[in-house]
């Protein structure tokens, strides 16, 4: 390619960087789509199970596959002894973004061939990944408070065996639903900043671990998926529902960002935060947090009037605060949890891309000076 074709796009805004068959977005019309499926459609009749297999076989499974898949991930929730070493070696002020970025690291040790980068080997590092870090998160949770580790439960499904771990009960019904609706429209997201790290990663043939380690660093970002704890620490700053009006107006004259809106792609509200602003409704209505859902609602109010006309709508971290708080997490579980879900994603973006593999090296637009002086150091 010449010089004068190449072209230079701040964050790679509208570069098409790869070929997906996972999922599709509409920005301008808000619509997003795992395999050609609805996100409505599948929040409202899929499970994360199967949402799963869906993005990883694009196609939904048969009810024989589905038990089998199933089984699969649940035969895998345990932690090996070496993980709940590493666990109980923890600081426990640490953050859990920080814990889980350097855990799901040091898995590529308790497996004896890390570096297989084949189809068949991607998928089944992808599947113990994914199904042993919800008891990673829980198990960190429970050590920083004092608490024995618990076993996981392998007749749970992926959401209520999560809920289980942590809390040491069986969760409601009602409970697993809503949390199973949070991992359905967190799985995919298209060429996402994440999901981007970890194809730049395993373009190098680098590792599946080295893939998930590099995305949980991208997601813990604030403009990324830390967004939602941001939303979080807002609504706890505004003390009532007459005290919304005045706490965005100031931010918006501050020019500050309002966490949990605007997106690079939508345009529009963001579907899967239309999911979930139904889901915080219910949930908050069920566990005496209507006051988070009003409030969260005022604002998105308020942002429309605002913000309409340049585009900036909720996206899918606004409403899952609410959502996650009212399923009992704590505030820095909020981002863990959007990084259990978006392994399904992540990792299935790294079993395409190993695929169908070229290294990723964009170039630079060099802007500084040439032919420059080297002036010795007592001269300069
Ligand atoms: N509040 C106020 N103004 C905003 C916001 C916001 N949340 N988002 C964008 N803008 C303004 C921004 O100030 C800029 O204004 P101007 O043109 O006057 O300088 C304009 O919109 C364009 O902003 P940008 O930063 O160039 O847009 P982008 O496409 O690079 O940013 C974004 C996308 C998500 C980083 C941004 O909207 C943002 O910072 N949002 C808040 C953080 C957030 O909620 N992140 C979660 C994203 S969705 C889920 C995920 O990826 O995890």
């Amino acid at each position: 390619m010449s010089t004068a074709e190449k072209t230079f796009s701040k964050g790679l805004e509208g570069v098409i960087a790869a070929q997906t068959e996972m999922s599709f977005i509409n920005g301008t019309e808000g619509i997003l789509e795992y395999v050609g499926i609805a996100i409505g459609d599948l929040a409202s009749n899929s499970s994360f199970e199967e949402t799963v297999f869906l993005l990883w076989n694009k196609r939904l499974p048969t009810k024989s596959e589905l038990e089998q898949f199933t089984k699969d991930l649940q035969s895998n929730y345990s932690m090996c002894d070496a993980m709940k070493a590493r666990i109980k070696a923890c600081p426990v002020d640490a953050e859990p973004m920080h814990v889980l970025r350097t855990l799901v690291s040091s898995m590529a040790m308790d497996d004896s061939t890390p570096n297989e980068n084949s189809v068949e080997a991607a998928r089944d590092k992808a599947l113990k990944i994914l199904a042993t870090t919800p008891a990673v998160v829980a198990g960190f949770d429970r050590h920083r408070r004092g608490l024995d580790f618990i076993e996981p439960d392998t007749s749970l499904s992926f959401a209520a065996n999560f809920l289980y771990l942590l809390n040491g009960e069986k969760p409601t019904d009602a409970m697993v639903r809503a949390f199973d609706i949070c991992m359905i429209t967190h799985a995919d997201h298209g060429l996402n900043n994440s999901t981007f790290t970890a194809r730049v990663i395993i373009s190098t043939l680098s590792d599946m671990y080295s893939a998930m380690t590099g995305a949980i660093g991208s997601l813990r970002g604030p403009l990324h998926g830390g967004a939602n704890e941001g939303v979080m620490r807002m609504l706890n700053e505004i003390p009532t529902l007459d005290d919304v009006e005045p706490y965005i107006m100031n931010k918006i004259k501050n020019k500050d960002r309002i966490m949990g809106f605007g997106h690079r792609v939508y345009k529009a509200k963001d579907p899967r935060a239309a999911e979930l602003m139904t889901l915080a409704k219910q949930l908050a209505d069920h566990t005496g947090n209507s006051d988070l859902y009003e409030k969260s609602h005022a604002i998105e109010q308020i942002m429309e009037r605002e913000y309409a006309a340049k585009g900036i709508y909720p996206n899918v971290d606004f409403y899952s605060a609410t959502t996650y708080h009212c399923i009992g997490l704590k505030l820095d579980l909020f981002t863990p949890m959007f990084a259990l879900s978006r392994i399904a994603g992540w990792s299935g973006h790294v079993i395409e891309q190993l695929g169908d593999n070229r290294l990723f090296r964009p170039t630079t637009d060099y802007v500084g000076p040439h032919e420059a002086p080297y002036t010795p150091i007592d001269e300069r």
